[in-house]
């Protein structure tokens, strides 16, 4: 059986925050997050995560994920000792029981590492390590003189000797269960920093005739931890740049991989075209050929084919058909649904309304709560007044229909097919189809008429 252990008891007192370290974000996300998408990839039997410092928080924060266990870590002993209290929790069936460490504030670790580490094991443990120029801080991997590895000493209990070997312990480890028990009820805290030390089961498992070995990261980023949020901005950007990388490898066109955002998941087609600054968050979807102009936001959307989203433009649980054109400057709101060759420019707002294929709202409007048919034409200043102060009401317009500008449509109220409405009507009756309604007042001239003069 598979369990993974994930430390997460610590303050993270350089974070300057009220928030548990782990409840910060990379990507969006909570950091927890990130670690559990390696762990549930790897369908593990038993994911135990080890609160001490803001447990209510982190708890409460997951307490939709069912797979998870907490258990608590008071006072905090150190690496050793939080891991001490899951054993109850760690399960066993005797057919290659394996249990793996990670770190809560460790949060790029990929599934791809683990497997490798899980791998390198050989029945026996293994410590994914790596090789740093400096490796101050780090506990530091011993072999002996067959090159075998046979201890990991910390930082400050290292003789001079110890501090210039350059490979570190990453802090991921994965130990057989039934023996990580043992050696975790064997821990003394005989040391620089009086802790109990998870590594101590290094020298355990050495003195138990097991072999210890090793495995390393595909990439660098995998093992950085958060401590600050100045490591957190830096995660950020390796992440970031590593998404893009992803992008490219599927076929998209990044104006800059450095000037992308994406908080989520974006799913692109092929030869899509994504300009700078631009962020995506929730899930969000562009199909075959879509381009995305300069700071656009889009969350929780998808975008048909071949459409184009000029710049700055803020989309929000929207859908939007194949070929159209949105923006720049337009504004889509949840439950905006526009058919295929459609166009919404700039200034427009669309909220839970429904545009028909090749109708068009190209500049200044507010259409909400609307459905509106096909080859409608809205004018600039159109405005569905939705809202009586109390409730909500839908217009209706119907195909191929012309909205004159400056138009309030009073709804309830239905504009029949063909329909013309005159500039500056305020509707607050239903416009019959194929007809011209207008409620503008007859335009008049006065004849004779002078401008005042100043009195001297
Ligand atoms: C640890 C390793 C060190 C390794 C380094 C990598 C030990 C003794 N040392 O050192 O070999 O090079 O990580 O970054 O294991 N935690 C708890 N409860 C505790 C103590 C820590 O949950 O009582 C958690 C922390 O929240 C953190 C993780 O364990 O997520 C590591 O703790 P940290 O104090 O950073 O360990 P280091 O001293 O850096
Ligand atoms: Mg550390």
């Amino acid at each position: 059986m598979l369990n993974i252990v994930i430390l997460a008891a610590g303050q993270g007192k350089r974070m300057q925050s009220s928030r548990p370290k782990v409840l910060h974000t990379i990507a969006g996300r909570a950091m927890l997050s990130h670690v559990l998408d390696g762990a549930r990839a790897l369908e593990a039997d038993a994911i135990v995560v080890v609160v001490g410092h803001g447990a209510e928080q982190v708890q409460q924060a997951f307490t939709q994920e069912r797979d998870l266990q907490f258990v608590r870590q008071e006072p905090q002993l150190g690496t050793g000792h939080a891991v001490l209290q899951t054993v109850a929790q760690l399960k066993e069936d005797g057919r290659d029981d394996v249990t793996i460490v990670l770190y809560g504030d460790v949060p790029l670790v990929q599934t791809a590492t683990l497997r490798a580490l899980l791998a390198a094991r050989q029945n026996g443990l293994a410590v994914l390590t790596e090789v740093l120029p400096d490796p101050t801080g780090y506990g530091r991997i011993v072999r002996d003189a067959n090159g075998q590895v046979c201890a990991i000493v910390e930082h400050k209990d290292a003789t001079p000797a110890q501090r210039a070997i350059n490979e570190v312990n990453t802090g991921i480890i994965a130990a057989p269960t039934a023996h990580l028990k043992t050696w975790l009820a064997q821990l003394t805290n005989n040391n620089a920093q009086g802790e109990y030390y998870l590594t101590d089961i290094i020298d355990l498992a050495v003195r138990a005739g097991l072999t210890v070995n090793v495995a390393q990261p595909s990439a660098a980023y995998e093992t950085l931890g958060v401590n600050s949020r100045a490591q957190q901005a830096q995660l950020e950007r390796l992440w970031q740049l590593e998404l893009a990388r992803r992008q490219l490898d599927a076929g998209v066109t990044l104006a800059d991989p450095a000037r992308i955002d994406v908080r989520g998941r974006l799913v692109c087609e092929q030869d899509v075209f994504i300009d700078i600054g631009c962020v995506f968050e929730g899930d969000v979807k562009l199909a075959q050929g879509v381009q995305v102009g300069a700071h656009c936001v889009l969350r929780n959307v998808s975008i048909g084919a071949g459409t184009r989203i000029e710049p700055f433009s803020h989309l929000e649980q929207a859908v939007v058909g194949a070929e159209a054109k949105i923006g720049p400057y337009a504004r889509l709101r949840p439950g905006a649904a526009l058919a295929d060759r459609t166009h919404v420019g700039n200034f427009v707002e669309i909220k839970n309304a429904r545009l028909g294929i090749e109708s068009k709202a190209n500049h200044l409007a507010y259409i909400g709560d609307a459905d509106i048919g096909e080859r409608v034409n809205i004018g600039a200043g159109t405005i569905t007044c939705n809202y009586d102060g109390v409730n909500k009401h839908r217009t209706v317009i119907e195909d191929d229909a012309f909205i004159g500008s400056d138009t309030q449509l009073v709804a309830p109220v239905r504009v029949g097919r063909g329909a013309t409405l005159g500039a500056g009507t305020t509707l607050t009756r239903d416009a019959p189809a194929d007809k011209l309604t207008v409620s503008r007042a007859k335009q008049v001239t006065i004849e004779g008429w002078k401008r005042p003069v100043k009195k001297v």
